[in-house]
């Protein structure tokens, strides 16, 4: 992710995928405060002190450019509200291959908000990028996450046993993997 022009917003059917503003806090704290959203993930639900935290490293982060790390709020074209954020970071720069992560507010699941905005974001990946691989990584019991993984067109690449303490407990993590070679001859 060297390229010296920033490839965001990303325009898709019904989302803007754009930097984090100050303003976007209540927003932001809607979804991050509902424990079903942050059940399989290291942090949350959020207090309004946790919000604002991660709100403010987000501004903060943008202030840099070019960065290996990019998070971008998922924000609906008719409102701009903010539902969601999405994030690409690369995780080996040397073998051009980063990882993608999503959250969305509950009340917005299962439109297939997050395969819009995660299709965007990989065609970014390869088209702009030219990234060779691009990976997630879920939960196996998070059944919508790898499901969205699988709808992308992502391949199941393998299990982890117990390689992570999520709300102190450990988990079992699927990793999952797209090759630029594959992503082309699928959206061909
Ligand atoms: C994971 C998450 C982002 C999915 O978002 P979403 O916008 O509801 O997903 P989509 O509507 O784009 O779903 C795409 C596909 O994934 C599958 N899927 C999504 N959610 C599912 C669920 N709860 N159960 C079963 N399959 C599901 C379906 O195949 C779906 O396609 P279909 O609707 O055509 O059948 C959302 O559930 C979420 O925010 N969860 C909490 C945060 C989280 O766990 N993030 C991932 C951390 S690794």
């Amino acid at each position: 992710m060297t390229d010296p022009k920033p490839w965001f917003p990303i325009e898709t059917e019904r989302l803007r995928l754009r930097e984090f503003r100050p303003e976007d806090e209540a927003d932001v704290h809607a979804y991050a405060r509902i424990p079903e959203v942050s059940r399989y993930m290291v942090w949350g639900p959020n207090t309004e002190e946790d919000t604002r935290f991660f709100l403010g490293k987000s501004l903060e982060a943008q202030t840099r450019w070019p960065r290996t790390d990019v998070s971008l709020a998922m924000a609906t074209k008719t409102g701009d509200q903010v539902i969601g954020a999405i994030r690409l970071w690369v995780v080996d720069l040397e073998n051009r291959t980063a990882e993608i992560g999503y959250t969305l507010h509950r009340d917005y699941w299962r439109r297939g908000l997050t395969f819009e905005a995660a299709n965007a974001l990989i065609n970014v990946g390869f088209e702009i990028l030219g990234l060779h691989r691009i990976i997630a990584t879920c939960d196996v019991r998070n059944r919508g996450s790898w499901g969205v993984m699988r709808k992308l067109g992502l391949r199941r690449e393998g299990r982890f046993r117990q390689d992570k303490q999520i709300k102190g407990a450990w988990r079992d993590t699927y990793a999952y993997g797209v090759l630029a070679e594959a992503w082309h001859v699928a959206n061909r």
